[in-house]
């Protein structure tokens, strides 16, 4: 399973990509806008700090547009992949941009139906968010595990990519269902490691070794 950060906060992502774990970044308008910088220095400066796929997300509504929002994102760097919503016109430059060998991610999925058009489109990633689902009282989960059943019965090759992930239950239960990716914001991936077990035995162990007055270095 890969795992994606869900940021566009510069700091964070060098921070967690210096531990090697993470296989790429997503951003939309909303974490864009957050950070403050212009998109097209956002971008290039996470391009660089990471090598694998980075989502930059078109703003324009319809599909002539959002092509030519893509022409241009897609200049900023070779690992840039856009990110266009799971609209008529998006799913129509989703085929488009397939078409030209461009990586896409279609974003803001909730249906399972949804998924197949996104795959008909040869989506690169679809993003279904779970956590938006189990917000209004739905399943995410379930949804990851339809959209999962349906790309195997048909081998669709787009890579199901589990967004608005918001604890660890969400990203164990994409590993146990097989999902492709994972995006997470930074805290947690920390909530991922943080037990409280882990610190309490190691406090106990480096007690132990100082009472023992030995060394390694
Ligand atoms: C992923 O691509 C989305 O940007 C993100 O996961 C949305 O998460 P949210 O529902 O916490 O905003």
């Amino acid at each position: 399973m890969k795992i994606f950060l869900d940021s566009a906060d510069l700091k964070q992502i060098e921070k967690y990509a210096s531990t090697g774990l993470i296989n790429g970044v997503t951003t939309n308008p909303s974490l864009i806008a957050k950070n403050g910088a212009n998109i097209f220095d956002t971008i290039k400066e996470i391009c660089s700090i990471i090598y694998g796929p980075v989502s930059a997300e078109v703003t324009a509504t319809d599909c002539n547009s959002m092509i030519r929002e893509a022409e241009k994102l897609s200049t900023i760097a070779k690992n840039v992949t856009i990110k266009l919503p799971l609209t008529f016109e998006g799913l129509n430059a989703c085929k488009i941009l397939t078409d030209k060998g461009m990586e896409t991610n279609v974003t803001l999925c909730f249906t399972p139906a949804q998924a197949v058009l996104a795959a008909k489109s040869g989506a690169t990633f679809i993003s279904p968010f779970v956590g938006r689902l189990d917000d209004i009282g739905l399943d995410g989960m379930d949804l990851i595990k339809n959209i999962k059943k349906i790309y195997e019965n048909y081998n669709f090759k787009t890579q199901i990519l589990v967004a608005s992930i918001r604890s660890v239950f969400h990203v164990v239960e994409s590993a146990k269902i097989g999902a492709d990716v994972i995006t997470i914001p930074p805290k947690i991936f920390d909530a991922m490691y943080n037990h409280p077990l882990t610190v309490s035995g190691l406090d106990t162990f480096l007690k132990d070794w100082e009472n023992s007055k030995q060394n390694i270095l």
